[in-house]
């Protein structure tokens, strides 16, 4: 089989995970989340004390950002677990925590700078689904096959409610909402890799659509594209 480069871009808790791993396994392809990459960063800049309340040591964290090595491990079910100078992360970059400290990190143009040379060696054989923000626009602008997804802010605070309150976690939905709209107004106006649709990226509006649905889709547009 042809491989291909495959980005997944779009807005925060519209699903794109799910979607990009799902495809990968069908594909046999490699799934990259780079989000989990921006976020391991965080990790080692809360770590190692660069967040001096809500400012970052920019010089001692440019000085580290080198010696910080983020791999992707399949665990025992298959899925693939991050990992930072050979620590199991992949529950820990999923805090509150991380969450809250991420965005100005992943705003820092030498943060950019590495991650995205990290990706770009992650698909030099190509037979890679990454999804994250700037995949399409900057990180493979010749992928093969780009999706931009989106949803109403409405419909991906209501997913993001629901896991939470799986979680037992108990914010409200205003709460949620307010937090999915600062978001993204902040991935969409940074000055660095600002979050946009690639020209020929396809957009999939996914508000109304189940799981199934979508990578039904996906993958009969990436087995098209792998055929040709
Ligand atoms: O997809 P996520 O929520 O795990 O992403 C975490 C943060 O990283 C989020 O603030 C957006 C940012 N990000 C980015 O700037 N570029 C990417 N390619 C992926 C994520």
């Amino acid at each position: 089989m042809k491989k291909i480069i495959i980005a997944i871009d779009g807005f925060s808790s519209c699903g794109k995970s799910t979607m990009a791993k799902g495809l990968a396994r069908k594909l046999g392809f490699i799934y990259i989340d780079s989000g989990a990459m921006y976020r391991a960063v965080t990790l080692y800049a809360l770590r190692n004390g660069f967040f001096e309340h809500e400012h970052i040591n920019e010089s001692a964290l440019a000085d580290s950002i080198k010696n910080i090595s983020i791999t992707f491990k399949l665990n025992k079910d298959g899925i693939p677990e991050t990992y930072m100078n050979d620590e199991n992360v992949e529950q820990e970059i999923r805090t509150m925590e991380v969450s809250s400290h991420v965005s100005p990190i992943a705003a820092l143009p030498f943060v950019r700078e590495a991650l995205v040379a990290q990706q770009r060696k992650m698909g030099e054989q190509k037979g890679i689904v990454m999804d994250g923000r700037d995949i399409g626009t900057t990180v493979f602008p010749n992928a093969e096959l780009k999706i931009f997804v989106t949803a109403s802010a409405e419909i991906r605070a209501q997913r993001r409610f629901d896991e939470l309150k799986a979680k037992g976690k108990n914010d409200t939905y205003e709460k949620v909402l307010e937090n999915v709209v600062e978001r993204d107004r902040i991935d969409m106006t940074r000055a660095v890799s600002p979050l946009r649709k690639a020209d020929d990226a396809i957009e999939l509006d996914n508000s109304h659509m189940t799981i199934a649905e979508q990578l039904d889709y996906i993958a009969s547009l990436a087995e098209n594209k792998i055929k040709s």
